[in-house]
């Protein structure tokens, strides 16, 4: 690590438990341990369980630090409370006062941090009745979760759940940990606009319509790209922010459409200054999170990656790489194979030892996997005792099988094609393979810098910005600019942890002309550029210093590192695959006159009349 980026802490930081202590309580519900035995306290929470013996009464209490057991008797608690406690239910708001008592021995709880002890009560008050919850917050051992969609639209009750305040808190912790470290480094948090001019990401804008100037509208940001480039031209040297941005595509588990970024950008940089920062950063979230990362971090180039996994953004876990095979099959008497290659393709794919073990349904899922990822097919063989079995292996002799380093047990996946349908496919095809055969991981965290993407790419004769305009073309190919833009690369990089791309940046271009050039191969005419940039090509050409910088996926990053399935058990307030918040009803209809009022009409669509019968807004049941 580089002496300018601060060391992490050498002992994981414990959860911010502070004392919690109010008006209304003396401390927080799960701080309270053997050594506060003999203590009269005063606690307030909320009826997480309820066991009712008779004589005696016991309820889990629980507030955000954690769970207590509080017991109710005739000989420690008053006559009323005694009565009261009978009736409670469960999520109830109570203050309780009494005093922390040592549990038996033999009724300790070592699953509990505060198993130890328990609150005999003296006094109860209800401070707040609750209706029975739509979903339970308490579950017992073996009970399944709600269905999601139950659970997001009783979103208050399901960040009750103790692994959802988990999340939350870690989230709440890299945020401040992120403050911190850049605040350390000497970057400024500057808040860009969120009512902006639409800037370029890749995906749709969500748009607000302006009432005060009719038919024109603001885009709400994809991310802060141009504003953080026009503060490098102030003179903001460091600029950090913890943004919100919001983008229209199709969602995924690992995509909201609105959603966190860490953003960064800075000026007199080179690429290794961000990457040394980012990793400083990396190590210390990860430490924070319990999990490894030891910078350097290993890189890629986008080529590199491409040719051997096939991804950018490769899985480093399992070590399986592609093996180029163009020179060995392309001899092959295949039509399939020769064409391959003859075409300008190449001939790639897997040897997976101990893979012939498959069954033929599994080797047509993997086939399948390669197939949704575009294409034609998948050839295999299976390397036997008594030769070959599988579509591959009729056009195998023995001199192939030689070249192919074939052991017996082994199974070979291939693709023949040009690289640009087969690296898809082969990057499907090693993750489908690694499931099926459960290939062991060579390392748990596996952290990758892909380095040097292209600027753009092109299909069918469209050509647009891979990661964005703003991008500065490689040295070495700025002068194939003009003639072979699809040769050109970009001097970006895209983090990488366990297959999945927490961020992604790169040194801009900070050329006013460039800058032009670039937008103009991208299909702008010169109107357009000074409608849509204008305002970032004068302040580029108003002195603009070298700058660059990356934007990490706050979300993302705490996902992955909590191992968490979905974006929505990181985010408070998610919305659904469908892009719909359950809980509040968003997005929901809006009146007629609320319409004009914004120079909007509606269309006569199904989905319009719908909204036109709608008296007002209403959260959907
Ligand atoms: P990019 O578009 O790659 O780059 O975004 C950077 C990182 O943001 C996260 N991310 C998302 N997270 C959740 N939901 C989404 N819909 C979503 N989209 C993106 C990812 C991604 O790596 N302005 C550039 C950065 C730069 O060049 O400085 C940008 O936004 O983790």
């Amino acid at each position: 690590m580089s002496s300018r980026t601060p060391s992490p802490p050498s002992q994981p930081s414990a959860d911010p438990v502070a004392p919690l202590s109010t008006r209304l309580r003396t401390d927080a519900v799960g701080s309270l341990r053997a050594d506060d035995a003999g203590r009269e306290v005063t606690l307030a929470g909320w009826v997480h369980r309820r066991r009712d013996l008779g004589g005696l009464l016991f309820v889990d209490l629980r507030d955000r630090s954690g769970l207590l057991q509080v017991s109710f008797g005739p000989d420690w608690t008053e006559a009323d409370a005694l009565d009261s406690a009978h009736r409670l239910g469960a999520e109830d708001v109570i203050q309780l006062t009494g005093e922390v008592r040592l549990r038996p021995e033999d009724a300790r709880n070592p699953e509990l941090s505060t198993g130890d002890v328990e609150l005999q009560v003296r006094t109860l008050t209800v401070l707040n009745d609750a209706e029975t919850p739509a979903i339970p917050v308490y579950r017992g051992p073996g009970d399944e979760l709600p269905a999601e969609d139950l659970r997001l639209r009783y979103r208050h009750l399901d960040l009750r759940r103790a692994e959802l305040q988990h999340n939350l808190l870690l989230r709440h912790r890299l945020i401040l940990a992120t403050r911190n470290y850049f605040h350390g480094l000497g970057f400024v948090e500057i808040e860009t606009p969120m009512l902006t001019k639409r800037t370029p990401e890749g995906a749709r804008d969500y748009l607000v319509p302006s009432r005060v100037h009719p038919g024109e509208f603001y885009a709400l940001p994809q991310s802060p790209q141009i504003y953080k480039q026009i503060l490098m031209t102030a003179g903001f040297d460091r600029y950090m922010q913890i943004a919100r941005c919001f983008r229209d595509e199709d969602l995924r588990a690992d995509r909201q459409p609105e959603f966190t970024q860490i953003d960064l950008e800075a000026a007199f940089v080179g690429p290794d200054d961000i990457l040394e920062w980012v990793e400083g950063l990396m190590g210390e979230l990860a430490h924070i999170s319990g999990i490894d990362a030891a910078p350097p971090f290993h890189r890629l180039t986008w080529a590199e990656a491409m040719d051997r996994y096939g991804s950018d953004r490769p899985d480093l876990r399992w070590e399986l790489e592609i093996r180029d095979w163009s020179r060995v099959l392309g001899t092959a008497d295949s039509a399939i194979l020769r064409g391959a290659v003859e075409g300008g393709g190449r001939i790639r794919g897997f040897r997976l030892p101990g893979g012939a073990s498959l069954s033929r349904r599994q080797v047509e899922e993997i086939e399948a996997a390669a197939k949704a990822a575009g294409a034609p097919g998948l050839l295999w063989a299976k390397r036997t005792a008594d030769g070959g079995s599988g579509p591959l292996s009729r056009w195998l002799d023995a001199g192939h099988w030689t070249a192919l380093e074939a052991a017996e047990g082994d199974l070979f996946l291939v693709a023949a094609g040009p690289d640009r349908i087969t690296s898809p496919a082969l990057s499907a095809t090693r993750e489908a393979a690694i499931r099926l055969l459960e290939i062991p991981r060579v390392r748990d965290h596996a952290w990758l810098w892909v380095l040097d993407f292209p600027l753009f790419e092109e299909e069918d004769g469209e050509m647009w910005a891979n990661h964005h305009p703003f991008v500065l073309p490689h040295p070495e190919d700025a002068d194939r600019l003009a003639e072979e833009p699809l040769s050109v690369r970009g001097i970006a990089y895209d983090l990488v942890y366990n297959g999945s791309e927490l961020g992604s940046g790169s040194l801009r271009i900070h050329d006013p002309a460039v800058q032009r050039q670039v937008l103009g191969l991208l299909g702008l005419d010169d109107g357009e550029i000074d409608r849509k940039f204008g305002f970032l090509l004068e302040a580029l050409a108003s002195g603009a210093p070298p700058h660059g910088g990356i934007a990490l996926g706050m979300d993302r990053i705490v996902k992955d590192f909590l191992g968490a399935p979905s974006l929505r058990d990181v985010i408070a307030f998610p919305k659904t695959t469908a892009a719909r918040a359950l809980f509040e009803g968003a997005p929901s209809p809006v009146r007629s006159d609320e319409l004009v009022e914004l120079h909007l009409e509606r269309r006569r669509s199904e989905a319009g009349e719908k909204a036109a019968s709608a008296p007002d807004p209403e959260i959907p049941a």
